[in-house]
């Protein structure tokens, strides 16, 4: 079994060698590839920072290629880099696409994301199934490029995906990584929490995205991280107001926009629940919800104060609401 494993694991740094070369050297991968990244600013260094590449449009250049080099078609099927059709012909699973490598904390290759080129193409990313090496909800994308300054900075910012991650790093923020779209598993959190307590969300600023990002906090909290927030404006990913700010700029904006996010969700919520008594008791109530789940009791008390000033209520009657909560819990 860990002979098998290691097959992978050098099969995946094949595939990787392979999708970078035929980036950088085959007509095709220069143009619709290199060009694509080109166009979206990635210089060089970014490009082998995270050793982007290129799969050809092509139902078996892969396969073709590995096979020559010695590579099995089973330990191709077993890295998860082939699909089949009903009738069971076995063909390259990823085509015409940008590929972005998923490394471990080592820097091994454990997982591919591929973005197609056309402008609705879908799945818009195709990724990995799971293997042997890749198990989805462990992978922290950009965990091996970022743990130095994640100790040096001791903060992790927190983005959605991976071109968020790429972006930033070109503009001199290394301290990033993405949960790739979903919220943040347990494993996950436990490898950030190597490096530093401290983790800043960088938020969409719509509504949707608001509320699907501050459920995923819970789990840090949970965890005893220290949770901040940035709320971007309306529409804006990390990747596209990094670059349409620039690199300066944005890290002025994170700096200045930065907010404990308790705090944050309070003021949000009290916002929302304006002057219905009936709407501002669910709301407090969900903010308890969250302050529930920190582990240190004296930062709840701390952030119970707050609260009780956001929404004007006293601190007793807050204090014995999250009581009667914690009592309902266990
Ligand atoms: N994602 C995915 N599969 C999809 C869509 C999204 O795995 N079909 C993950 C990817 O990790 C992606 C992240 O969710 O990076 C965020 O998705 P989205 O915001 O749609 O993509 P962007 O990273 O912003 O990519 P782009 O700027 O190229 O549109
Ligand atoms: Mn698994
Ligand atoms: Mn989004
Ligand atoms: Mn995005
Ligand atoms: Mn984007």
């Amino acid at each position: 079994k860990a002979k098998r494993k290691e097959s992978i694991f050098l099969t995946m740094n094949f595939a990787k060698d392979y999708f970078m070369r035929m980036m950088q050297t085959s007509d095709e991968g220069k143009s619709l590839g290199l060009g694509y990244f080109k166009n979206r600013g990635y210089n060089g260094d970014t490009i082998n920072k995270f050793e982007l590449g290129y799969s050809l449009d092509s139902w078996d250049s892969l396969e073709k290629e590995a096979t020559n080099k010695g590579y099995t078609l089973e330990s191709l099927g077993q890295a998860g880099l082939q699909s089949e059709n009903e009738k069971g012909k076995k063909y390259d699973r990823f085509r015409g696409r940008v590929m972005f490598p998923i490394h471990d904390l080592s820097g091994r290759v454990i997982a591919f994301g591929a973005r197609t080129l056309k402008k609705d193409g879908k799945p818009k990313y195709l990724n990995s199934p799971e293997t042997e090496i890749y198990h989805k909800s462990d992978a922290l994308y950009g965990i091996y490029q970022s743990k130095d300054a994640l100790r040096v900075k001791d903060r992790c910012y927190l983005v959605e995906g991976y071109t968020d991650v790429i972006s930033l790093n070109q503009s001199g923020i290394e301290n990033v990584v993405a949960s790739s779209g979903t919220a943040l598993t347990e494993g996950q959190i436990k490898q950030i929490k190597r490096f530093t307590n401290n983790v800043t969300a960088l938020f969409d600023g719509d509504a949707a995205g608001l509320k699907a990002a501050i459920r995923g906090v819970d789990m840090l909290l949970e965890q005893g991280l220290n949770v901040r927030v940035v709320r971007l404006p309306d529409g804006e990913d990390p990747d596209s107001f990094c670059s349409s700010l620039g690199g300066d700029k944005f890290a002025e904006y994170l700096k200045r926009e930065e907010t404990d996010f308790i705090l944050f969700a309070a003021r949000l919520y009290n916002e929302e629940a304006k002057n219905d008594p009936i709407k501002k008791g669910e709301k407090i109530r969900e903010v308890l919800m969250s302050i529930v789940k920190i582990p240190d009791t004296i930062q709840q008390e701390i952030f119970l104060k707050e609260c009780a000033q956001v929404f004007e209520i006293s601190v007793e009657g807050l204090a014995k609401n999250l009581q009667e909560i914690k009592q309902k819990e266990l």
